[in-house]
């Protein structure tokens, strides 16, 4: 393995409060030294990085990879590549595959597929056997395996008795436990967010309160069991609210937010013609609520930005809004979408460093993630990105196998050009290596 040297970069590590120009010198897949005025070692590849910014490795704690089971979709090859190609050196992904990763075979298998490809992959147990909410999965031996957290996510845990026994189980076992806050009653048969655009539309909606009907139950519950509740995409304000006050009460709460969420409304649903593209579970809600979740992002009520790639066969989407399968594909948006927003200087106070360490250090911290920092004897794992370079959102040319975006044809500024995975490169300019 050659050694890798990367020169005059901006290096941005937040786990470790570093922001300024160094060189780093990366040998058998660890970080060995981070130093100004290095000299690389005759055998190395140099990465000259002037003029670029580089970081950990960024890590998206929310995707669906579809592997096994419906790799038509995306499987966990295209996946990982999509993964580099997006600047993220490691995902976690989510159980619901077919069969539902709710046994240590499925985290043996996700591990043995993942080796060798893009990027890491760790994979999430299901919190209930199937995904029924009915029983709880056998987490502790899925822990033994490898699971790094278990969430049924796709679909909310409804009997509070389970969620009760999952949260104590986990906790015992030094697990999160990802909730996906959704009262199927309230939410049952909508399409997209209850409000008035839905009425406009005749479509049936789905209300703020289904996500925080039940968020608020799970935070009460957590108070009886104790243990890390990390609620998954974040949608509402007042689930932001909610997450603020259980902070402050000394819960251990962490919330992810994703690009679409953030950057996108209800409108959309309308002024895109019904794109079904726009369809997402939890769906795009208000005005009101964008702007909430910037607020929690900013004083760090949110936690973290995730992705929560859903990726969907072209056939799957190309049907009337109703009959679309909810999702998003993200992993090749996300940290594009977020740099525009950073260059625009639209939200006062989201700087470079706060964006890095939402997708770094704070994924990582939240399933006791190896990475997420760049220091001497770290893994290394590193993305170098480019602030000024120009990116057209095209889907026609991603790794993954997925179209699903409704973000296609958005002009952005920058862009990751490099991808560095346990001291390899798999990405670079945009390409992935085989
Ligand atoms: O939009 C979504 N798609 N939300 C989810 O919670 C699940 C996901 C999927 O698996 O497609």
């Amino acid at each position: 393995m050659k050694p890798i040297f990367i020169t005059g970069g901006r290096i941005i590590d937040p786990a470790s409060n570093f922001d300024d120009n160094a060189d780093i010198l990366i040998n058998e897949g660890i970080v060995e030294k981070v130093e100004k005025g290095l000299k690389p070692p005759s055998d190395a590849e140099v990465i000259d990085a002037a003029g670029l910014v580089v970081t950990p490795g960024l890590i998206d704690i929310h995707v669906h990879l579809r592997d096994p089971g419906q790799e038509y979709k995306e499987d966990i090859k295209s996946g990982t590549r999509a993964a580099a190609a997006g600047g993220f050196t490691a995902v976690a992904v989510m159980a619901n595959t077919e069969p539902v990763g709710d046994d240590p075979s499925m985290i043996h298998y996700t591990y043995e597929k993942a080796a060798g490809e893009a990027a890491r992959v760790y994979p999430l147990g299901a919190l209930t056997k199937g995904l029924e909410g009915k029983e709880m999965a056998e987490l502790g031996r899925m822990k033994n395996a490898g699971a790094v957290g278990f969430s049924d996510d796709g679909r909310p845990v409804v009997n509070g008795s389970i969620m009760r026994n999952a949260l104590h189980y986990a906790s015992g076992i030094n697990a999160p436990v990802i909730a996906h806050e959704e009262d199927p009653y309230l939410a049952a048969g909508g399409v997209m967010h209850e409000g008035a655009v839905s009425s406009v539309l005749g479509l049936k909606g789905m209300p703020s309160a289904a996500e925080e009907a039940m968020l608020a139950r799970d935070l009460l519950i957590l108070k009886l069991t104790g243990g890390h509740l990390h609620i998954a995409h974040v949608s509402t304000a007042g689930s932001v609210e909610l997450v603020r006050e259980a902070k402050a009460e000394g819960l251990n709460v962490t919330a992810e937010v994703t690009p679409h969420h953030l950057l996108l409304t209800d409108r959309l649903v309308k002024n895109s013609g019904y794109n079904t593209n726009t369809k997402v579970n939890p769906p795009l809600r208000t005005e009101l609520d964008r702007q909430a979740l910037w607020a929690g992002l900013l004083d760090d009520t949110i936690d973290a930005i995730a992705s929560d790639h859903a990726p969907h066969h072209p056939d799957d989407k190309d049907v009337e809004y109703d009959f679309a399968p909810f999702g998003i594909a993200g992993l090749e948006t996300t940290l594009p979408l977020m740099l525009d927003e950073v260059a625009s200087g639209r939200i006062k106070k989201f700087t470079l460093p706060l964006l890095v360490k939402k997708l770094t250090s704070a994924p990582a911290r939240i399933l006791n993630l190896p990475g997420g920092t760049i220091k001497a004897g770290s893994p290394a794992d590193l993305t170098i990105i480019d602030l000024k370079r120009e990116f057209i959102i095209n889907p026609e040319t991603w790794y993954s196998k997925s179209r699903n975006t409704p973000f296609t044809g958005k002009r952005l500024t920058g862009a990751p050009v490099y991808t560095i995975v346990d001291g390899l490169i798999k990405m670079k300019e945009g390409v992935v290596s085989e």
